[in-house]
C-alpha cells in the first residue's frame, strides 16, 4: 500500500531575514509597536507600509488576527448593533463570530457549487442589509464584477475577507481591491506567517481613521506610516472607543521578510497545485469547481467534490485517504470537526439556522472535500497524493 509521509500542517521555515529582525526585536526588549525611537519608526508600522504598497492600497493597518480585523474594520464601516450582515454560508467560524462580535445578524448567502457566493439568492436577500463581508473562501473568487454592481445598486458596504486569497487577482485588480475594507490572515496556514495575524487595507480615510483608533492606538496614532491624516484621527479619539487588539513589532518583523517573496510563494502553490487539479480532473467520479476566466488564483489549497458518493462514503473516502497519510477535510460532517463547522452548527446565532433553509450550500457541501497543499510538499509528493486517492476512490464502493 502507498503511503504519504509528509505532515499537511508544515509549513516552510521563515526567511533568514525575519529570523534575523525578530531576534533584534528580542535583544532590544521593545516588542510594543508604539515603543519607537526617532530614526527607527517600528516593524508594525513599517510593515503596515510595505503591504500598502504590496497591495495598492492607500492605507493599511496591522492587528492581532484576521477575526479581529473583521470585526474592527465592520464596526468602522458602520456596522451597528442589530444590523444585517450578509455573508456566505460557506465559510469559517471566525466570520459570523466576528459579526456576532459586532452585535449584528449574519444573513447567510447560498454557495454554488463553484464555492462561491449565490448571486441570486444574494440579489434576493439584499433588501435586508446594508453591508456584504464576502469571504474568498478557500481561494474561489466570486465574480467581482457582479458584486461590484449589486452592491452599487442597492447602496451595500462591501468588506472582504481575503484570509485565503492573498495574492490573488481579479482581472487586473488585486484580491482586497474591491472592497470599502478588505482584511487579510497572517495565521499560520495562509499566504503570510506569524502563526497570529491581521492586515486591514482601505482607501477611505474615516474607516481607516477608526479601525486604526479601534484596534487601540491611543493617542499614538501619528506613528502609523501607512495612515490617513493625523488631524482627521484627533477629531474621531474620543468618540472611538479602544478595542485593544494591536499586532507586536515580533510578529510584524516575521512578515515583514516573507512579502517580497509572496508572489513568487504563490507561483509556488500553483505549480504544485496544478499537478494536483489535472491528476484529481483525470478521475473518474471527481469534479472540481470551476473558475472564472478573470480569476487569477493561488492555490494553497485544493477542492474536489464527489458528487455521487453518500455521507458514509464520503467518511470512508477521508478515512481511507488518512490511512495512507493523505489528509482530506470533509465538509459535510453534521456537527463541527477541528477547524470545519457547517453554518447550522453556529447555533448561538438567532437559536440555529436550518440546513433546510440554505440547500443548495448543504447540497454543495455533503460532497466537498479539501486538502492544505503547503509548500514543504513538491511536485513528486503530488503526483503521490493523486495516485493515492484515485486509489482510495476505486476502493470505495458507489
Ligand atoms: C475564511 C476565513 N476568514 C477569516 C478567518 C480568520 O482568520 P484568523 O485566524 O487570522 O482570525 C479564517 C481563519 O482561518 C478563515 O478561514
Amino acid at each position: 500500500m502507498k503511503r504519504f509521509q509528509k505532515s499537511f500542517l508544515k509549513q516552510e521555515p521563515l526567511p533568514q531575514r525575519s529570523i534575523e529582525w525578530v531576534t533584534e526585536v528580542m535583544t532590544t526588549g521593545r516588542l510594543h509597536r508604539y515603543d519607537v525611537t526617532d530614526d527607527d519608526p517600528g516593524h508594525a508600522a513599517l510593515l503596515e507600509q510595505e503591504f500598502a504598497v504590496y497591495q495598492g492600497s492607500r492605507f493599511c493597518l496591522a492587528v492581532a488576527s484576521c477575526g479581529y480585523a473583521l470585526y474592527i474594520a465592520m464596526l468602522a464601516a458602520g456596522v451597528k448593533p442589530g444590523d444585517g450582515v450578509l455573508c456566505n454560508a460557506f465559510t469559517l467560524a471566525p466570520v459570523p463570530g466576528a459579526i456576532d462580535n459586532c452585535g449584528a445578524k449574519p444573513i447567510l448567502v447560498e454557495t454554488t457549487r463553484d464555492l462561491t457566493i449565490d448571486l441570486d439568492d444574494l440579489r434576493a436577500k439584499c433588501g435586508q442589509a446594508k453591508f456584504l463581508l464576502l469571504s474568498h473562501m478557500r481561494g474561489h473568487l466570486s465574480d467581482m464584477d457582479a458584486i461590484r454592481d449589486i452592491c452599487a445598486e442597492r447602496s451595500i458596504t462591501l468588506i472582504e475577507d481575503c484570509a485565503h486569497s492573498l495574492g490573488a487577482w481579479w482581472g487586473d485588480k488585486r484580491s482586497g481591491g474591491f472592497g470599502e475594507v478588505s482584511c487579510f490572515s497572517t495565521q499560520s496556514y495562509k499566504h503570510l506567517n506569524s502563526g497570529e495575524g491581521g492586515l486591514l487595507v482601505s482607501d477611505n480615510e474615516d474607516i481607516m481613521a477608526k479601525a486604526i483608533l479601534l484596534s487601540g492606538s491611543y493617542m499614538l496614532f501619528d506613528r502609523h506610516l501607512a495612515a490617513p491624516d493625523e488631524n482627521r484621527m484627533a477629531e474621531l479619539a474620543t468618540m472611538t472607543p479602544n478595542y485593544s487588539g494591536r499586532m507586536d513589532n515580533m510578529r510584524a518583523a516575521a512578515l515583514r521578510a516573507q512579502i517580497p517573496n509572496l508572489d513568487v510563494n504563490c507561483a509556488r502553490w500553483n505549480e504544485r497545485y496544478e499537478v494536483l487539479a489535472e491528476g484529481l480532473q483525470a478521475i473518474a467520479g471527481v469534479r472540481l469547481p470551476n473558475r472564472f476566466a478573470e480569476e487569477r488564483y493561488v492555490g494553497s489549497s485544493i477542492q474536489f467534490c464527489l458528487p455521487d458518493y453518500s455521507q458514509d462514503q464520503m467518511t470512508a473516502v477521508v478515512q481511507g485517504c488518512a490511512e495512507q497519510g493523505v489528509e482530506l477535510k470533509y465538509f459535510g460532517y453534521d456537527e463541527p470537526r477541528g477547524y470545519t463547522s457547517r453554518f447550522d452548527s453556529w447555533r448561538y446565532l438567532h437559536h440555529g439556522i436550518q440546513p433546510e433553509t440554505l440547500p443548495s450550500t448543504i447540497r454543495t457541501l455533503a460532497t466537498l472535500l479539501d486538502m492544505r497543499v503547503p509548500l514543504t510538499f513538491d511536485i513528486e509528493d503530488c503526483h503521490l497524493i493523486v495516485e493515492i486517492i484515485a486509489d482510495v476512490l476505486r476502493q470505495v464502493d458507489v
